[in-house]
């Protein structure tokens, strides 16, 4: 199974996001302001996107023609690394907003060199884990995770263990962007998801004020920032008719390779399901790992078990 995998610069991935990367390191040039968020996959990023998409289009948020009510926010926000799967990208990313999972290390000089503003995401990795293992058990058509589709969860704790996942190690992901984040704080800001789900107003408002799309108080007065909560809740956002019965393709050289319901993006949207799927051992486990991996790094996740 994990020799579908290939380990680039640290990092492991599968051949079509390695090529898409190393495409995206030659070619990529990033918009002036254009905004990346980065996230370790399955971190909240469908969230995300559309969190800063509906923030960067906050007069907007009311609209019955918001593109958010209408289209998996994933085809509002292009990933970098697939739109350069093909040897003739689409070249869809000069929007205001662009994604990547690509660790820091290997992101494209031109995103280190321009100054633009880089928002990472991250989550409990015992989360990631049993959101991952979820989702490549329902995603269908996919060449990429043909392998591993039907793994043990216990293969893929242990495969994750030894920092084997999509993008793992899970913690040098992190560690890159952290140590990053803390060199230059007003070029990186650096989320967890479980804050993102506690206080989600208040962090709403700082990504805003973070990328440079403030609200203004006549916005605020007229509730905005709710307005963006609710439109891009777990509950709103899987409930919309794209999200339960879209699909995404993903074309390379000109052929569909890869196809994606849109609602394998939506599960639960909670903060500790793994407690349903590991046992205490495994949690501890992988906490100890995770506490040895980030020691004297000042990054630390209190998640209670
Ligand atoms: S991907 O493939 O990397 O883009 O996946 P990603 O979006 O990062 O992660 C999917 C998990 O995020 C949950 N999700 C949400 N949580 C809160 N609010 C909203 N709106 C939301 N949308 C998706 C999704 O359910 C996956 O987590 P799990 O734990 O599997 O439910």
């Amino acid at each position: 199974a994990v020799t579908d995998l290939y380990q680039y610069e640290g990092f492991w991935c599968p051949l079509a996001r390695l090529e898409g990367t190393l495409r995206a390191q030659k070619h990529f040039k990033p918009q002036p302001n254009q905004v990346i968020l980065s996230s370790f996959p399955k971190s909240g990023t469908t969230w995300l996107k559309a969190l800063i998409f509906a923030i960067m289009t906050q007069s907007h948020v009311s609209e019955p023609t918001n593109p958010l009510l209408t289209r998996l926010s994933h085809e509002c926000v292009p990933f970098i690394e697939f739109d350069f799967r093909s040897s003739s990208p689409k070249l869809n990313l000069d929007v205001p907003l662009v994604a990547t999972h690509i660790s820091y290390t290997s992101l494209p000089k031109s995103i280190i060199n321009s100054g633009c503003k880089i928002v990472y995401l991250c989550r409990d990795p015992k989360d990631v884990l049993v959101s991952t293992w979820h989702f490549i058990r329902k995603v269908l058509v996919n060449e990429e995770f043909s392998a591993v589709r039907d793994i043990p969860l216990e293969d893929a704790f242990e495969f994750f263990c030894q920092g084997l996942s999509f993008c793992g190690p899970y913690w040098d992901h992190l560690l890159g962007y952290w140590r990053a984040s803390s060199e230059s704080p007003e070029r990186i800001l650096f989320l967890k998801y479980e804050d993102l789900k506690n206080e989600t107003g208040y962090w709403v408002k700082k990504i805003a004020q973070f990328i440079g799309y403030p609200f203004s108080l006549e916005e605020e007065d007229k509730g905005v920032v709710q307005k963006i909560i609710d439109l891009c809740s777990f509950e709103n956002m899987s409930s919309l008719e794209v999200s339960k019965n879209g699909m995404i393709w993903l074309e390379k050289n000109g052929v569909n390779t890869m196809e994606i319901k849109n609602n394998t993006f939506f599960r639960k949207g909670k903060v500790g399901d793994w407690k349903n799927h590991l046992t205490h051992e495994m949690a501890m486990q992988l906490d100890q790992i995770l506490e040895q991996k980030l020691s004297g790094s000042g990054l630390t996740f209190n998640v209670p078990l």
